[in-house]
């Protein structure tokens, strides 16, 4: 009886080979490796130079000759993807591996709380908008000032109490943090008179600056070092105390409401002359009277007047063809009694419990 052992001897059939017990075998230790160091030891194992694959591939010799290339074929098939394998689990491998719990893709995703847009930022583009409705552009300046923009060129003279090194953050010599945004005023002229000439066919002004601007003050309730400010400016020529008064009349109704009532009272700024307060009938009392206004029926909002020429003369605008008005309001303060917020300093807290309100 001729045992299968001597049948091998003589005839090695391809399925004798082996081929394909060795794929599952090595597919499955690539895929169990779990280091370098072991998949390493595979390598050595299944696809080295004295691997098993190299020793089945020694051995096609003893197929029968009509196997032979078939036997061959098989082996090299099953080398490309076990090499494949091989390089790709390599690949893996050198990923830093997931730690901790898998994520669950079933389970709906966290929402992200978005943050909403700062209440002063919010009553900055919203006065901004308006402004820009009005026909205003807005134009932007510089927090860090020279002493020029600040000072001189709004006719504040080097004896001007304002001047005093105490009442200004003084950065070097020369250069200060603004304490109004009237600067972006004599930029924008500058600009202007640069570009067009200050003579006979300038084109008109008309901007608007929202801005931060800093000041050593006591910090309290109603007071801030740091605090933002709207400026406006126009000029043409023939512009009158009356237009700025219809002006912020018609700003006034069209930010607090078509029945609010505008006056000004008499004041006095180095940049403008005459000069004036701008206040609006209490938004919440409509005039009555209430906590809001302390009674008065009245909230100030801000300064405002028609361009001194001794401005108009430094930026080199002709103040005998020109004219013009200004106006500058503190945006914290607005917001403040819009929204009924009683102390200054909750805007630069960053308590998320106040913000969120908004
Ligand atoms: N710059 C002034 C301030 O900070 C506000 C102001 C008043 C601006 C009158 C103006 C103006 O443009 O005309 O107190």
């Amino acid at each position: 009886m001729a045992t299968p052992c001597l049948f091998v001897l003589f005839d090695l059939s391809i399925e004798r080979l082996q081929v394909w017990p060795l794929r599952e075998q090595a597919s499955a230790a690539i895929a169990a490796a779990d280091s370098a160091e072991a998949l390493e030891s595979v390598r050595v194992a299944y696809l080295g130079r004295s691997g098993q694959l190299k020793d089945l591939m020694g051995r096609i010799k003893e197929v029968p000759p009509a196997e032979k290339k078939d036997a061959g074929q098989r082996l090299n098939a099953v080398k490309t993807e076990l090499e494949g394998a091989w390089e790709a689990k390599k690949a893996g491998l050198g990923q830093a591996a997931p730690s901790g719990p898998r994520p669950d893709p079933t389970l709906p995703g966290r929402t992200q709380p978005l943050g909403t847009v700062h209440p002063v930022t919010q009553a900055m583009e919203n006065f901004a908008g308006i402004f820009e409705k009005l026909g205003f552009t807005v134009r932007h300046g510089p927090e860090i000032e020279d002493v020029f923009h600040n000072f001189d060129a709004l006719n504040m003279p080097d004896d001007h109490p304002v001047r005093d090194q105490a009442d200004t953050f003084v950065l070097e010599d020369n250069a200060i943090l603004r304490s109004q945004t009237s600067t972006v005023q004599v930029r924008v002229m500058e600009e202007h008179v640069k570009r067009y000439g200050g003579g006979p066919g300038m084109p008109p002004i008309r901007i608007v600056s929202p801005g931060r601007v800093y000041r050593p003050d006591s910090v309290d309730a109603t007071h801030h070092y740091g605090f933002t400010q709207i400026e406006g400016l126009a000029v043409a020529p023939g512009i009158t105390m009356a237009d700025l008064r219809g002006f912020l009349a018609l700003f006034a109704r069209e930010t607090f409401g078509a029945d609010t009532v505008t006056r000004f009272r008499p004041s006095f700024f180095p940049f403008t002359e005459p000069s004036a307060e701008l206040d609006i009938s209490c938004v919440f009392c409509r005039g009555k009277g209430c906590r809001v206004c302390k009674q008065s029926g009245w909230v100030e909002l801000g300064g405002c007047g028609m361009v001194h020429p001794n401005v108009f003369d430094i930026v080199g605008i002709d103040s005998e063809l020109y004219t013009g008005f200004a106006f500058g309001f503190g945006i914290e303060r607005t917001a403040m009694f819009m929204l009924g917020v009683d102390d200054i300093r909750r805007f630069s807290e960053n308590d998320l419990r106040f913000l969120k309100q908004f």
